[in-house]
């Protein structure tokens, strides 16, 4: 009889900070070298994914948006396209960071990672995550640090448009650690509770990995 092994992780581990900080650059060298990676044309469907994954998000004309990854700013125009009142940009890579700056206008572009991004308490709607949660190393201080930004009722929008079994792909072809994403909501829940989150949606199509939180 095959055995099914299903995976279910109870809490972020805990990461040093020096192991965090050299995976962190290993992960900015990495994108800064294939950042072309991520230019049109994209694979089919995408486009239209990406835009659910950004209309999931709600967002309002009064909204602070925060793009967490943003990489050369695939999801900026979407952002844009609801007219928020602020959007930052935020990745460990400058030249992706380079391209977002020469590419949007209106944008505020932080370099660094999530866990030390220090915008003040409880001025951010919206967190986007897109095609970055399996490379936050450090979960437990970032999802600290998004939950001491978030506004009451903020949202974080973590989702993938290949879906969650694209890190297996990552997983083999990456110079550096790629984590899984929850699979359930049980799963969802015991992970982000600790920060303050309720899980809203959980969608784990083939091709669309969607978990939406909310805060408070
Ligand atoms: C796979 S790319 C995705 C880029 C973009 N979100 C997209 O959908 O095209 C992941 C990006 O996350 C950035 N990143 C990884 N860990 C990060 C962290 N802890 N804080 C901020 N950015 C991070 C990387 O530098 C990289 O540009």
């Amino acid at each position: 009889m095959p055995r099914i092994q299903i995976r279910f992780t109870m809490a972020f581990k805990h990461i040093k900070d020096e192991e965090c900080e050299r995976i962190n650059r290993l992960q900015a060298d990495y994108f800064s070298r294939v950042k072309q990676v991520f230019d049109p044309p994209y694979p089919e469907g995408v486009p239209e994914r990406l835009e659910i994954i950004v209309k999931a998000a709600e967002i309002k004309t009064s909204d602070t948006v925060v793009d967490i990854g943003s990489g050369t700013g695939v999801l900026i125009p979407l952002i844009q396209g609801f007219n928020p009142e602020m959007i930052y940009a935020n990745d460990l890579s400058k030249s992706m960071l380079s391209s977002v700056k020469e590419r949007y206008q209106g944008v505020l572009t932080i370099l660094g990672g999530i866990r030390n991004l220090a915008l003040p308490d409880h001025s951010v709607d919206v967190f986007l995550i897109n095609a970055c949660y399996p490379n936050l190393v450090d979960k437990d201080r970032s999802f600290k640090n998004i939950a001491r930004m978030l506004k009451p009722w903020g949202r974080v929008i973590i989702s993938h448009p290949m879906g969650r079994s694209f890190t297996d792909f990552l997983k083999r072809e990456m110079p550096f650690p790629v984590d899984d994403f929850p699979v359930s909501l049980p799963e969802a829940g015991n992970l982000f509770k600790p920060y303050g989150f309720r899980v809203r949606t959980l969608i784990d199509h083939e091709n669309l990995y969607l978990l939406i939180l909310e805060w408070g």
